[in-house]
């Protein structure tokens, strides 16, 4: 009797595991994901909407909590100010790399192409970036969106004005330009998008 009144019990343990927990962790769908997929669906460039606003990058570190106390990471403020850390952070390693290049060559045109671009990330790392986070800090999504438009422009140019300035195949000025035109479109399309979110933010 003790002994199968045991087994019995052991049965229901494994039971309720098998039955009650992987319920309860279904239970919980990740408030986040609809939101995100939602983002990146609209965006002009999905994969890199996913990978970023998926990524952990900011989580320990420097992303304010504060933005909203109330809400836990979930809001198109949180993920707009997560893509401007990102392009904040990289706007000064191709500042570096375009001032590496530029003396580096006697290229007159390339010289001057890359003069024109360094002036556009000393401007994007120093107000644009810092900027656009503080706006996002305030609750300011459509100013932060403006900034991420100009970062965007400045960057497009940039990659015009240098194109075809040499005949090699590579591109003068990097990749890092590229990444930083897509990202702002993202956050152009997401704040574009979802002004709603916005309201939340700001309650
Ligand atoms: C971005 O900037 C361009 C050029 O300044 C402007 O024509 C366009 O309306 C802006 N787009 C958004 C979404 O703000
Ligand atoms: C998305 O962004 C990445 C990184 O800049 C780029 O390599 C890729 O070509 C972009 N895809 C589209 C569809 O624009």
């Amino acid at each position: 009797m003790k002994v199968s009144s045991f087994s019995t019990m052991i049965i229901l343990v494994t039971i309720s595991f098998i039955f009650f927990i992987p319920p309860i962790q279904c239970a919980r769908p990740n408030p986040d994901s609809d939101l995100v997929q939602q983002i990146c669906q609209k965006s002009p460039n999905y994969s890199l909407c996913l990978i970023t606003l998926r990524s952990d990058v900011n989580s320990n570190a420097n992303l304010d909590s504060n933005i909203n106390p109330h809400k836990s990471n979930e809001d198109v403020s949180t993920f707009a100010h997560k893509i401007l850390e990102v392009v904040a952070a990289k706007a000064p390693l191709i500042l570096r790399q375009l001032q590496n290049s530029d003396a580096q060559t006697d290229h007159t045109q390339l010289k001057s192409c890359l003069d024109s671009c360094i002036t556009s990330y000393t401007k994007i790392s120093n107000e644009l970036m810092p900027q656009a986070l503080e706006f996002v800090d305030k609750g300011d999504l459509n100013s932060a969106k403006e900034n991420a438009n100009i970062t965007g422009n400045l960057a497009e140019a940039c990659e015009k004005d240098c194109s075809g300035t040499t005949s090699a195949t590579i591109s003068p000025i990097g990749d890092g330009n590229q990444y930083v035109q897509d990202m702002c479109a993202i956050i152009v399309s997401m704040i574009t998008n979802f002004p709603q979110s916005n309201q939340q933010t700001l309650a």
